[in-house]
């Protein structure tokens, strides 16, 4: 029986160092893409997807997410007082159902499949999904959704991918790649940060995994990888033939926020199809590309 997935995880203790200084004192993950920081997309795009329950991995210096998530009473009162609704109305997504949100700390960075063993507590033997804030998805249908829609037909485990330029896969997980129909592939092993001339093909995963438990006991032992770090990626090739092991070529745009290029993208990706700064942008657009 596959069950279904209401849980997700959102590691967010990375450092935010290519960010500096603006990340000295704020977490990266709170860097607004717009106006929405990019953990709030994170959030979003998961709920749309049927998630209930979220874990944020998270370090020292990063309460102020949490924080994010709670209530601010006065400036609600103060909001309501002076009937600004549409700023009241902004402020409803970081709301969380109470008991659905949990936090805990990775110590030490690890590595990413560290982080994720940091949440074994929250996820028990449950199907969860992964989101990595960094990367925002643009989408008509949330990227995590069509992970779901995939995972609820094959069971298992399911990673969003897409084709990367041959000499960019050092910076991604790269699929060994089996029966491919054009939109889900078979996976047939994976590989971290493969250099180009050793990659087993061009397609990267990118930061939307839905998982099931049998990954954290090989998570559990620690085993250190690519860059001395845990990583997901080699506990994930370890249930390979346990489990099923898709990769889906999701349907939107990725833009990768942990990069200033890709953050400055975004920016523009977002801003210039709202009704109240698209025109904007397209005339200073005009004006800065002249
Ligand atoms: C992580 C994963 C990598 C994946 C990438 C997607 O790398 O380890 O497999 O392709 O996220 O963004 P990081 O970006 O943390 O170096």
């Amino acid at each position: 029986m596959i069950k279904p997935l209401k849980k997700a995880v959102l590691p967010v203790a990375g450092l935010g160092t290519r960010f500096l200084p603006a990340t000295k004192a704020m977490p990266k993950e709170m860097l607004p893409v717009v106006d929405k920081p990019l953990i709030q997309y994170a959030i979003d795009e998961a709920r749309a997807a049927g998630i209930e329950e979220f874990c944020l991995v998270t370090g020292r210096g990063k309460d102020s997410l949490i924080d994010y998530f709670d209530i601010a009473y006065e400036l609600q009162a103060t909001l309501k007082e002076r009937g600004k609704i549409s700023a009241l109305e902004a402020l409803a997504p970081s709301s969380m159902e109470p008991g659905s949100f949990v936090a805990v700390r990775q110590q030490e960075p690890l590595g990413l499949g560290h982080a994720i063993w940091c949440a074994r507590s929250f996820i028990g033997d449950d199907p969860f999904a992964i989101l990595l804030p960094d990367d925002i998805v643009k989408s008509e249908k949330s990227c995590v959704a069509q992970l779901v829609e995939a995972y609820n037909r094959t069971g298992g485990n399911v990673v969003a991918v897409s084709e990367v330029p041959r000499e960019q896969t050092n910076r991604y997980g790269i699929l060994d790649v089996g029966a491919d129909d054009g939109k889900l592939v078979e996976v047939k092993g994976l590989v971290e940060k493969p250099n180009p001339e050793d990659a087993p093909s061009n397609l990267s995963i990118i930061g939307r995994y839905v998982l099931t438990a049998d990954v954290m006991k090989h998570l559990s032992k620690l085993e250190r990888g690519a860059g001395n770090e845990v990583q997901l990626t080699d506990a994930m090739a370890k249930t390979i033939g346990d489990v099923p092991f898709h990769g889906l070529r999701y349907e939107g745009t990725r833009y990768d926020c942990g990069d200033k290029a890709g953050f400055l993208e975004a920016q523009i990706a977002f801003s210039i199809e709202r009704p109240d700064l698209g025109d904007a942008v397209k005339e200073f657009l005009k004006k800065y590309t002249a």
